[in-house]
């Protein structure tokens, strides 16, 4: 087994008098897709934005270790953090619309991007940015390399920031909901850029759905988060066919039977994500819940096969 690329520890995101992550630890190896699933809430998006120093909230309190090769990057300085963001580390965010400036074009913006971390001229950049447009599917790339943002569709612009993300080849790609606003067929076209990055660079991809069907397709890895916690990790395998966690159980079998109409927020299970305090976060809402789920429980498991809950061996089938 190759050493984690990048390697979580005990990651805890407060802000104010409110716990968003809590004491969440995952690792990617090189070449791995680890699939972070878990519904609107859970801390999915502020967990990445924490792993690459992205939190500016006034008075926000970060601790852990993020580990990325052999440094911790909560430690590290800004100029630090930047250059390793766009470089080795690339985010694609939920909102395509924080990656853009509407006063630049697309294809600046994206020429920017890789003169910013390599030297090459100004037309080699432009190349490659017409190039890169090509590969997640805009159309007339020679001509749409010139357009501002909003004179892009909503999908044109999340695929002009896969571009933009994709541009230096990053060792671990960190995408946030990259293919939830596209149509099925752009969103296969993206999943397979993500395996060719992979395929050509070995690079990592961590990638947060709400949709077990994507999940299902490209992770090896799956991480379930609920209430700012992991409570289930495993292979996709292990996963998909023997969840442990009454939570995996629920997204499961929420989720759309084949052929059918693909679900863009998983469906909810009754309740709301409890606010993280005493005892399992999923007790309230858990229909196996019992005395012993007061006290949190620990992530424990073999075989790679980790989940969060004290249900008995003999009830943990769903
Ligand atoms: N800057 C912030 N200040 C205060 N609370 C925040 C901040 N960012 C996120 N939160 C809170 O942290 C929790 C987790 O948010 P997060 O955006 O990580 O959810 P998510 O799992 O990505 O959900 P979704 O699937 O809807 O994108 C939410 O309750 C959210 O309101
Ligand atoms: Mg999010």
């Amino acid at each position: 087994m190759p050493e984690p690329l990048l390697e979580v520890s005990d990651l805890r995101i407060r802000f104010g008098g409110f716990t968003a992550v809590d004491g969440l630890s995952f690792s990617v190896r090189p070449g791995e897709v680890l699939g972070v699933v878990g519904e609107s809430g859970s801390g999915k998006s502020v967990s990445m934005l924490g792993v690459l120093g992205l939190i500016r909230t006034p008075g926000a309190e970060i601790s852990g270790k993020v580990v990325f090769r052999g440094r911790d990057l909560l430690t590290l300085k800004n100029a630090e953090m930047r250059a390793i963001r766009g470089r080795e580390i690339a985010m694609i965010f939920q909102d395509p619309m924080t990656a853009l400036t509407p006063v630049y074009t697309i294809g600046w913006q994206i020429a920017e991007q890789i003169r910013a971390h390599e030297k090459v001229s100004r037309r080699a950049a432009r190349d490659r940015a017409i190039a890169l447009l090509g590969e997640v599917g805009i159309p007339a790339p020679e001509q749409r390399v010139d357009a501002y943002p909003h004179e892009f569709s909503g999908g044109m612009r999340q695929r002009a920031v896969i571009a933009m993300a994709l541009s230096c080849n990053p060792a671990l790609l960190i995408a946030d909901e990259p293919t939830t606003a596209l149509d099925v067929t752009t969103q296969a076209q993206i999943l397979d850029l993500m395996r060719r990055l992979r395929a050509d660079h070995g690079s990592a991809v961590v990638m947060i759905t709400h949709d077990m069907g994507v999940v299902s397709e490209i992770a090896d890895e799956v991480l379930v988060m609920y209430g700012g916690r992991a409570v289930e990790r495993g292979s996709r395998r292990q996963v998909f066919h023997t969840p442990r966690h009454p939570y995996t159980w629920g997204l499961l079998d929420s989720v759309p039977r084949v052929n059918g109409p693909r679900a863009r927020r998983l469906p909810t299970i009754p309740g709301t994500p409890g606010a993280s305090g005493q005892g399992c976060p999923f007790a309230d809402r858990c229909a196996h819940s019992f005395a012993a789920c007061a006290e949190v429980p620990p992530l424990t498991g073999d075989s790679g096969h980790l989940d969060a809950c004290w249900l008995p061996e003999e009830k943990r089938t769903r």
